[in-house]
C-alpha cells in the first residue's frame, strides 16, 4: 500500500486511450468500500464521458484547460441529506456553517482517496480537483442546492511521470502524548 502511495502523482496529461467501463466500476466499487462517519456513506459519483459537459467543466473550474484531455471525469458529490434531514429549502455553499456538511465533505474525501489510489493501483491516473464555486459545477450537471461537491476527478492512462512533490518531514507533523509533545 506504501508503495502505491508513494508512487502515486497529479496526473494532467492522459493519452488518448479510453478508460474502460469495467475500469470505472472497479473504481467506484474501491469508493463503496470507505469508511464513514454511522456509516452514513453520504458520496455520489457522477461518470462525465460527454466532451462538452467536460469542457464546461474545465471552464468554470478557473479555466483549467488541462482537465479536458483526460477521457473520463468522475464527479465527487456529497449528499448533506444524509445528516441533516430537517429543512425543506437546505442549500449549502462553500460558506455555509452547518456541521453535517462538514461531516459529509470529510466522509467524501475518504472516498475520493479511495478511488485516487485505486487508480494508480490500475495503472491509471488523476488529480484532485477543488477549485470550482459549488453553484457553477452543480447548474451543469443538475445537482441539487442541498448536495456538495467535494471534487472532480479528470481520469485517464498517464502522459506525464511528474517528479514527487515535497512532502514536510514526520518530525514536523508527528507528536507524542500531548500537543507539541516530542519523544
Ligand atoms: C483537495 C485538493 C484539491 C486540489 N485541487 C487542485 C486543482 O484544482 N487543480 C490542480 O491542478 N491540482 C489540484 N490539486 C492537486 C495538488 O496540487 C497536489 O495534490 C499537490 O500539489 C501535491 O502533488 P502530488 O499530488 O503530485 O503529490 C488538489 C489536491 C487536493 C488534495
Amino acid at each position: 500500500m506504501l508503495e502505491t502511495m508513494a508512487k502515486r502523482r497529479s496526473v494532467r496529461k492522459f493519452t488518448t486511450r479510453d478508460v474502460e467501463d469495467e475500469a470505472i466500476l472497479q473504481l467506484m466499487e474501491s469508493a463503496r468500500l470507505a469508511p464513514s462517519g454511522h456509516n452514513t456513506q453520504p458520496w455520489r459519483f457522477i461518470v462525465v464521458r460527454s466532451g462538452e459537459t467536460k469542457k464546461a467543466l474545465a471552464k468554470v473550474s478557473h479555466g483549467q484547460t488541462w482537465m479536458e484531455g483526460a477521457p473520463v471525469f468522475i464527479v465527487c458529490v456529497g449528499d448533506v441529506r444524509c445528516r441533516i434531514k430537517d429543512g425543506p429549502d437546505l442549500a449549502v455553499n462553500e460558506t455555509s456553517p452547518h456541521f453535517g456538511l462538514k461531516q459529509v465533505i470529510r466522509d467524501t474525501a475518504i472516498a475520493v482517496e479511495h478511488v485516487v489510489l485505486e487508480a494508480e493501483a490500475m495503472g491509471l491516473a488523476t488529480c484532485w480537483v477543488g477549485w470550482f464555486d459549488q453553484e457553477d459545477v452543480r447548474s451543469i450537471l443538475g445537482i441539487p442546492a442541498d448536495k456538495f461537491v467535494v471534487a472532480i476527478l479528470p481520469l485517464g492512462y498517464p502522459a506525464e511521470a511528474p517528479a514527487a512533490r515535497p512532502r514536510k518531514r514526520l518530525e514536523e507533523i508527528v507528536m507524542y502524548e500531548r500537543w507539541g509533545g516530542v519523544r
